[in-house]
């Protein structure tokens, strides 16, 4: 989501939003907590704009070109919740409706493969809460192996590629 369209949905502004994006981001989104998420990645991309690439993505369709989730890196190689040297971490959200239908994982294999191509990242973090059957499930889908660690109660993830 580039830097005009973060700040258009930060204003609250749905015309400079609709002309911005060029698909169909739901009314619902941002909510309170992704709003607070986009506030949050656009502070660091104005920190450094290297950033950027590493930062929030609309999961979009193909067909009919509707947002349906958004996914992000914590930040470049190294920033992760274990500061674990060229890994990336990486963090996914499907609109409820419209959950169970692979959208998490399809992006998420997208989104390594770009890592891995475009910048040689062959190490991934993920974290989840024990409760999360969903993401629980996805990270096993995807490969993803404990590691043993717990970070502020999430269980930490890793996949080697
Ligand atoms: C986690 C999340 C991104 C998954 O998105 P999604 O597009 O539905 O994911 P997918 O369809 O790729 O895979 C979901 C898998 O979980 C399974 N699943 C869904 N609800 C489940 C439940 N309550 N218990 C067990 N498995 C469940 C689905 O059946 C599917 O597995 P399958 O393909 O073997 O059938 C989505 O639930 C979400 O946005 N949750 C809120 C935000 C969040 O928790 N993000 C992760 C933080 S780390």
């Amino acid at each position: 989501m580039p830097i005009p369209l973060l700040d258009a949905l930060i204003a609250g502004d749905r015309a400079a939003v609709a002309e911005l994006a060029g698909y169909r981001i739901p009314a619902e989104f941002p909510n309170a907590g992704a709003l607070k998420l986009v506030r949050y990645r656009r502070e660091q991309i104005a920190n450094d704009g290297s950033w950027a690439p590493w930062s929030l993505r609309a999961i979009v369709l193909r067909e009919g070109a509707s947002m349906v989730g958004y996914v992000n890196f914590h930040g470049p190689p190294g920033v992760n919740d274990t500061a674990t040297p060229n890994a990336v971490e990486l963090g996914w959200t499907v609109f409820p409706h419209r959950r169970k239908k692979g959208y998490a994982t399809e992006t998420a294999r997208a989104l390594m493969d770009w890592a891995a191509t475009e910048h040689g990242i062959s190490r991934f973090i993920s974290s989840t809460t024990p409760n999360n059957a969903p993401s629980l499930r996805v990270h096993d889908k995807l490969g993803f192996v404990r590691t043993g660690q717990v970070v502020d109660g999430e269980i930490i993830f890793e996949l080697r590629r």
